[in-house]
């Protein structure tokens, strides 16, 4: 075991997600070589990398809907072992990098499809989405095929958000989006923590993971290959030549 998947907090509780090893492989490409990693309670630790480093391939196999060698425990329990709804059931929320949007279906009723792990709070936790994006708010009953793809970003974590997860997996939230928008996904970001969810965020925009990670994991080509603090990073002449412009 690695000193990284051995790790605690410093009250000696478990991590909420630990990662040991993982290798994951489509046929002849392998896309994970041995990842290690680890996720506390109320943190949010980004996973940066380039195009097909493996960010989403991770999210998949964390979310259980990817067959892996290693091992990957959401709250002790060995993922491969539970069903994909039975970790959605425990919390575990996966916004993907598609975005899994009903194109005809409104946006309420997109957001109320993401209440189906319980019922209750519901009025309450659309409220805290609509404050967050008030864009939605304005469009509840637009169909989800005719948003913006900002929009529909929005709406997507939005959604995941209605599930009242405990381990949220959001997979390039700021893909493709103006700055105006990624500013917005910023605010909710910032929101999200306060509410004291926990957050795994696979990222290409460098710049917005260091801004709101605690902590930070550079993955190239399946491998890990920097960990540390947003300030270390920034601090990593190889980052900040190859990520940050210099
Ligand atoms: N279904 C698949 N079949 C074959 N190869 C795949 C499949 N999905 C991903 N790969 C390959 O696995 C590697 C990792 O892909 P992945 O999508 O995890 O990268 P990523 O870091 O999310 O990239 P991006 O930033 O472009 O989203 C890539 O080389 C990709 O081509
Ligand atoms: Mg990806």
């Amino acid at each position: 075991m690695s000193a990284d998947a051995a790790a605690t907090t410093d009250d000696g509780s478990d991590p909420v997600l630990r990662v040991e090893d993982l290798r994951v492989s489509y046929g002849e490409v392998t896309a994970l070589r041995g990842v290690d990693l680890h996720v506390q309670a109320g943190e949010i630790v980004g996973v940066i990398g380039p195009n097909g480093a493996g960010k989403s391939t991770l999210a998949d196999a964390v979310s259980g809907h990817l067959p892996y060698e290693g091992s990957v425990t959401y709250r002790g329990r060995e993922v491969a072992d539970a069903r994909a709804s039975e970790l959605v059931a425990d919390g575990l929320i996966h916004c993907t990098e598609t975005r899994d949007l009903f194109g005809h279906m409104s946006v309420a009723d997109n957001l109320d499809l993401g209440t189906y792990r319980h019922r209750n709070d519901v009025d309450a936790r659309r409220e805290f989405v609509y404050e967050l994006f008030p864009t939605l708010a304005e469009r509840t009953g637009q169909n989800a095929r005719t948003l913006s793809g900002g929009e529909q970003q929005m709406l997507a974590v939005g959604r995941a958000l209605m599930s009242d997860p405990d381990l949220l997996l959001l997979d390039e939230p700021t893909l493709g989006l103006a700055p105006v928008v990624v500013d917005d996904i910023s605010d909710g970001i910032e929101q999200i923590r306060d509410a004291g969810v926990t957050v795994l965020l696979c990222e290409q925009n460098v710049t917005f993971a260091i801004d709101h990670a605690d902590r930070i994991y550079l993955l190239e080509n399946g491998r890990i290959e920097r960990e540390g603090t947003p300030a270390t990073l920034r601090g990593d002449e190889y980052i900040r030549d190859a990520y940050l412009g210099g």
